[in-house]
């Protein structure tokens, strides 16, 4: 599958959108996330932090969680926005990669620029999937 440019941008421009409404008073690391699903609906996600700090909740999950729990489970791309073009951390590879390794990735930063697109098997090789449960 791939994604025309305006597609691109324009998933990119809702998750810039998105991260206004990012809640993330102690780190002030701001990441809004969007989700396209295979019927083309589109989830978006903020970071959720907490005085707890580990409770926080990343932006792409809370994205996929949002998409899980109306029922969508087949995901087309995800982009995920930052100030300055961060990578997607390592539990939200892997809650990525329960739904598929073809999913698309779009990286960009605070001007809503791309700065890298990469497959979820891209960005985690060898992944666990729950394939790997069959044979148990
Ligand atoms: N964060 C995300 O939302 N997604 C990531 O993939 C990396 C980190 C958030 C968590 C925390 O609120 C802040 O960024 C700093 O780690």
């Amino acid at each position: 599958m791939s994604l025309t440019n305006k597609e691109r941008q324009s998933l990119i421009d809702l998750a810039n959108e998105a991260r206004k409404k990012a809640y993330a008073p102690y780190s002030k690391y701001k990441v809004g996330a969007a989700l396209r699903t295979k019927n083309g609906n589109i989830y978006t996600g903020v970071n959720v932090e907490n005085a707890a700090y580990p409770q926080t909740m990343c932006a792409e999950r809370v994205a996929i969680f949002k998409a899980v729990s109306e029922g969508e489970k087949e995901f087309e791309a995800l982009s995920v926005v930052t100030d300055n073009g961060g990578s997607p951390c390592g539990g939200c590879r892997q809650v990525l990669a329960e739904f598929g390794l073809d999913t698309i990735v779009l990286i960009a930063n605070r001007e809503g620029r791309l700065v890298k697109e990469m497959t979820v098997k891209e960005l985690l090789p060898e992944a666990f999937t729950p394939e790997q449960l069959e044979s148990n």
